[in-house]
Formats: C-alpha cells, structure tokens, sequence
C-alpha cells in the first residue's frame, strides 16, 4: 500500500466532539513502572502505538509476562531489579527516545550487558545525556561517540547521587529517577524545570519522593530500593496529539471541538499558554484530577485576528513537542513572532526547528532560522496555491502531521511522504482527521 497522501482541499467547518489517544509518556512510564513491582498491574487506555509495542516487547525481552486485552493491559512485574537476564539481550527501542532514555535507569542494577539499539531516527540523538549520571551511580556504558546502539552493564553496588541536569529533559531526569529507585541511599536531582509525570507517578505509588520547587529549577529527593507495589491506572488523552485538532480547529473556518478527559498536566500545556496570548479561542472545562494527573475538557474554537508573540523561554519544555505546530499558528498571525533558546528542538526524531523553517518557506512565509531561534513573519490573508512536496523527514511522525494539519488550512495541492510514521504516537490520526470531514487520498 501507499505511504503517500494528497490533499488539495481545505476542511470544512466542523462542529463535534472528540477522544484521542491515551497519552505516550504515561502509557511508557506506566508499563516500566509496572515491571518494577511485584504482581500484576492493570492498565486501561494504554496508548497502542509502535512506541508502546517497543516498550512492552522490551519488558517481554527481559522476563516480564504482558497481556494485551481488547480494553486493558496488564504487566506481571517481577519486583525490583528482578529482570530475567539471558547472556547478550539486545534490545529495540524502535523510534521511541522515551523508552531508550528512561529504560536504561532500570538497568543500573542489572548483573548482565544489555544492548540498546534503535531506527534510524534514534541511531541519530544524543545518549551521552544519560550515560554521564549513570556512570556516576557506577554503571558502565558504551556509546558509538554519545549515540545509539549502547551496551549498559549495571553494577553490583550502584551509589547514589547528586545530579544537575542542566537541558530541561524530562528523559533524562526520569532515567536518573529509575536508578534511583534501584540504589539504596538518597539520589538528588536538581532539574531544570520539565514535564514532571515520573514525580507525580512515584507520588501517587507512595514511593518515598520530596520535590522542592524553585523559580527555574525543581529539586527531587528520592530514596531508592523502597517495594512498588502492583497498581491500576487509567491514561488520559494526550496534549501533544490533541494539538493537532486544537490547531486545525484553530485555523478552520467557522468550526469547533469538544476534545474530552486531555491530560492538561500543568508541564505539558505551553502550547495552550502560549496560544491564548495569540488570542486563540479556547476554555478548559470539568476539570479533575486521575491518577495524580490532571485531566479536563478542551473547548476549541475557530480563531480570527491572531495576535504574534514574543515566545517567553520558560514556556519552551512545556510545548517542546508541539512548536511546528505553534509556528502554524504565528504563520497565519498579524506579526512577526520569535521563538528563542530552542536548540533541543533540534535534538528530535527530526531536526525540528530546521523543519519548521522548511515547512514555513515551503507554504510561502518569510523566516530566518539560526541555530536556537527563529523569527516569523505572520499573514493572515495567506492563500497557498502551489504543489508542495513534503519529504525525506526522518519518518518524524510530528513533521508528517503539522504538514496534513497546514494542508488542510492554508490550501495548495500536497503530496505527503511517509504515512506510516503516525504509528509511531497516533495510529488513528488519519481516520480521525476524516472523521471531521477532511478529503484525503
Ligand atoms: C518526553 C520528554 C520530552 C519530549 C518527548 C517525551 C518524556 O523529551 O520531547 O516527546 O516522555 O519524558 P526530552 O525529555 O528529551 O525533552
């Protein structure tokens, strides 16, 4: 089949109400969590995506029983630093840098050499983020320069430590949180501030974890080799793949969308902080709080007179995964926008930043790139009418939706590489944009 879609119409406005997908950082976490207590946890809502796959055959890899069923998960962990480890395991992370950031804080411990390895796109990123603090803690690990495939082998005595991590990476911060867990003794972390799910997650379990919140930073004190114990939990939708709705409703005409039970974690929602000061139209309703996470309603309506923006840098870790997204938004906006300090962004499954760029030249807006920052010169009264091609993306999943989501607003005729990259977060992506009445061959 194909991995090819045209568009070459605009949506039609639209008025429903929607549920996406359970969120990927929480299906991840959940599922390493789970291998960590002793008994069997249940998970309902867990995302179903090529990234999840890549962690549960992870976790299958190393001695853990999973059972997918037709509305549930479940995980039958061995308790702490019980993975059932074969001479030469090697392990596929798939595109997923989530599982082959955090799963190696679990291996800390572990008595035998594990190999990493990932797709193209991961072979590509940064690992050494996570073997200086996992060095410290006395594991031993080999990288090609910093990069994919990685061999860990864990330390009989791993010590604990005390960590600055300096990026905002919330990976990186939840790698060290996992070997923390496994090593006896208080690990400090003084993190840069990042999407804070792990700590809510050890909160909610009743591991022994302080977090200390200052301006820039978050300082988490985590005392390590404490039982986990079996649990249930249920994944709300995720931010980072309703953005793309909230965005299309957005700049659709005369349309608007009811996106149920989204986790609105207050570390996640930078796109929401950062489109209310371009005057998007949205509210936030039945509000609560699952799991330790805090989930709501999100009412998006069509948005005129787009105001630009002068990006704040403490918004950036909070919106990280949806800036191709926002620079859609400043694309159609009545100025011209910066966007600064986001030099992580090309860190990605893709060069983003450069992406965005490319995205934006490629629909006819003016914007100069450097390094970390990048300015936009907004039009509102944008009409595309060319052929734009869009390809040789990295297969980065956020690239191939931002294009569908400025394909069916700013009008042109698209041809899309790469379909098959959605499997990576939002398998039902495509449906779902159909659902709204979107012509897609
Ligand atoms: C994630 C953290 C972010 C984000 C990624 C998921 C997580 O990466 O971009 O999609 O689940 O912890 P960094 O921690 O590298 O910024």
């Amino acid at each position: 089949m194909s991995d090819i879609i045209k568009i070459s119409n605009y949506i039609k406005p639209f008025r429903k109400t929607i549920r996406i997908e359970g969120d990927k950082s929480l299906s991840i976490r959940w599922a390493l969590m789970a291998s960590q207590a002793k008994g069997k946890s249940t998970c309902y809502n867990l995302l179903k995506s090529e990234d999840i796959i890549s962690t549960l055959n992870c976790l299958k890899k190393l001695g853990i029983k999973v059972k997918i069923k037709k509305d549930k998960c479940e995980i039958y962990g061995n308790g702490l630093n019980s993975f059932n480890l074969k001479e030469k395991i090697t392990l596929d992370a798939g595109n997923s840098g989530t599982l082959a950031r955090l799963l190696p804080g679990l291996l800390v411990h572990s008595k035998k050499k594990i190999i990493i390895k990932g797709d193209k796109s991961l072979s590509k990123r940064d690992f050494y983020r996570i073997v200086k603090p996992l060095e410290k803690f006395g594991a031993s690990l080999k990288t090609k320069k910093g990069k994919l495939p990685m061999t860990i082998e864990g330390t009989k005595f791993p010590k604990p430590i005390t960590y600055f991590e300096k990026k905002g990476s919330a990976q990186c911060k939840s790698c060290i949180m996992f070997a923390a867990l496994n090593t006896k003794g208080t690990t400090t972390i003084k993190a840069k501030k990042s999407r804070d799910h792990s700590e809510l997650l050890f909160k909610y379990l009743n591991l022994p974890i302080k977090v200390i919140k200052t301006k820039k930073h978050d300082i988490i004190k985590l005392n390590g080799k404490k039982k986990v114990r079996p649990f249930n939990y249920r994944i709300p939708s995720d931010i980072s793949s309703s953005a793309f709705f909230i965005v299309l409703t957005v700049l659709s005409n005369k349309s608007s969308l009811v996106i149920k039970s989204v986790n609105i974690n207050p570390t996640r929602i930078g796109i929401l902080k950062i489109l209310k000061k371009m005057n998007v139209n949205f509210i936030i309703k039945n509000t609560k709080v699952l799991n330790g996470e805090k989930i709501g309603d999100l009412h998006i309506f069509s948005s005129q007179s787009l105001r630009p923006i002068n990006c704040p840098t403490n918004f950036n870790t909070a919106a990280i995964d949806e800036f191709l997204l926002i620079f859609l938004i400043a694309a159609r906006a009545n100025g011209i926008s910066t966007f600064k300090n986001l030099s992580e962004l090309n860190q990605k499954e893709s060069p983003r930043l450069k992406w965005g760029s490319k995205l934006l030249n490629k629909i006819g807006i003016k914007n100069i790139i450097t390094s970390d920052s990048i300015k936009i010169f907004g039009n509102p009264n944008l009409i595309v009418k060319k052929k734009i091609v869009i390809k040789d993306f990295d297969k980065d999943h956020r690239v191939f939706m931002t294009s569908v989501i400025a394909a069916l607003t700013f009008g042109g005729n698209w041809k899309i590489y790469d379909k098959n990259s959605i499997k990576t977060s939002f398998p039902s992506f495509l449906r779902k944009i159909k659902d709204l009445g979107a012509k897609i061959n």
